[in-house]
């Protein structure tokens, strides 16, 4: 089965990349290399023993992608591209509604055009907008309260998915909905590249253990948890990747929608704490004000992805902090 991946030499996309190769899926990669370098290549190569054949090719150039649909018959597409800096996305938010809009309409109409009928689609928990302290499941209310174009580009992309699925018959669509993925693969040679500007916490705790950002802010400390501060269900990129290829070998007629994430929420204090435990180092931090938008807890309901793909999260907050360790040793040595 070939399986093109836009977006593939990114962060959740590489990882995936390797969990399809390891399975023997033919991968191929389009991405235009905006928050990624051609160098993750190499990591899943090494990894694997396969380097997937590769596409520099911005989505937004319908013409050009047509082309890389010329040249093979893809079963299916991963659609991980698209821009991801919430903050970005509140000053630059006509850049993040064309990216990730036009992308996807182009990628739609090229399918159609040669007859690619299977999408799985990178969504988020931003969807379920301002539920707070709720195990979110798929029939959890969403698109209020969404704070952000970053997380409105998601909820129209799910409608414009929707849309496109009433109307062709036969397009299969899966939309995953992810927590908040953290980790690297055990190699540490492929992980979150921590040049992009961060603003989610495990590239800023990364940042801050390297020392370019001397002090990690806290966000908050009197919010409605045990320990005050924030919490999330953080899940191991690697699992997350593993649940994109159940999610490929069940796919199926119509929209199916899954939350990939681990049924448990960990607070600011924790994660500080776990890294600092796999590290051995302390990490410098200060108790802020809140951020806007923030909400005090929230996190997945994975049964249905449990039942139906018969998916689970394996790895822990433990094994995540060592493999970021691990990839920001490797990331150092380069
Ligand atoms: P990433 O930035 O590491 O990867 C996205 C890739 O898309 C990058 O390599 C980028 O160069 C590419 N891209 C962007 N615009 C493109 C275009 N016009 N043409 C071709 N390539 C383009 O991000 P990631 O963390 O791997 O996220 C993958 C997907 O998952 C994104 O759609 C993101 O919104 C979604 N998601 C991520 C998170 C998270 O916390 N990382 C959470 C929920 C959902
Ligand atoms: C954020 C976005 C969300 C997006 C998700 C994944 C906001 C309001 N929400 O979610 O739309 O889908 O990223 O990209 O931006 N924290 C700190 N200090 C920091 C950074 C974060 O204390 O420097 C805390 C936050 O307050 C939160 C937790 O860490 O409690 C996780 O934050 P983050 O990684 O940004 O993810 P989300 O808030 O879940």
């Amino acid at each position: 089965m070939k399986i093109l991946l836009t977006g593939g030499t990114g962060y959740i996309g590489s990882h995936t990349a390797v969990e399809l190769i390891n399975r023997g899926y033919d991968v191929e990669i389009v991405d235009n290399l905006f928050n990624s370098k051609i160098t993750v290549l190499d990591g899943i190569e090494e990894i694997t023993g396969v380097r997937p054949k590769f596409y520099h090719v911005d989505l937004l150039d319908k013409n050009k992608l047509d082309e890389v649909f010329a040249n093979s018959h893809y079963d299916a597409v991963m659609h991980f591209a698209g821009l991801k800096a919430v903050g970005e996305s509140v000053e630059k938010p006509l850049l993040y509604y064309y990216n990730n809009i036009g992308t996807t309409i182009n990628l739609l109409e090229v399918m159609k055009k040669h007859k690619v009928n299977k999408m799985i689609f990178s969504s988020s928990a931003t969807v379920y907008g301002d539920q707070d302290g709720v195990k979110l499941t798929e029939d959890s209310q969403t698109g209020v309260g969404i704070t952000n174009p970053y997380g409105q580009t998601k909820y129209m992309i799910e409608q414009i998915l929707k849309d496109t699925a009433t109307a062709n018959p036969d397009f299969e669509v899966t939309i995953l909905r992810y927590f908040n993925p953290v980790g690297a693969h055990a190699s540490g040679l492929i992980g979150e590249d921590p040049n992009d500007i961060p603003n989610n916490l495990m590239p800023i705790i990364m940042k801050v253990s390297t020392g370019e950002i001397p002090t990690l802010s806290v966000y908050g400390n009197d919010y409605n948890t045990p320990d005050g501060t924030g919490m999330r269900d953080y899940i191991h990129v690697v699992d997350l990747a593993c649940g994109h290829v159940m999610a490929i070998e069940k796919m199926g007629p119509g929209v199916q929608i899954y939350n990939l994430g681990t049924g448990e929420a960990t607070s600011v204090m924790e994660m500080i704490r776990a890294f600092e435990k796999a590290s051995g180092k302390s990490l410098p931090y200060k108790i802020t004000a809140r951020r806007p938008g923030d909400l005090a807890k929230v996190f997945a309901d994975p049964t249905k992805a449990e039942m139906e793909l018969k998916w689970k999260t394996k790895l822990t907050i433990a094994d995540a902090m060592r493999d970021t360790i691990n990839y920001l040793k490797h990331y150092e040595k380069k």
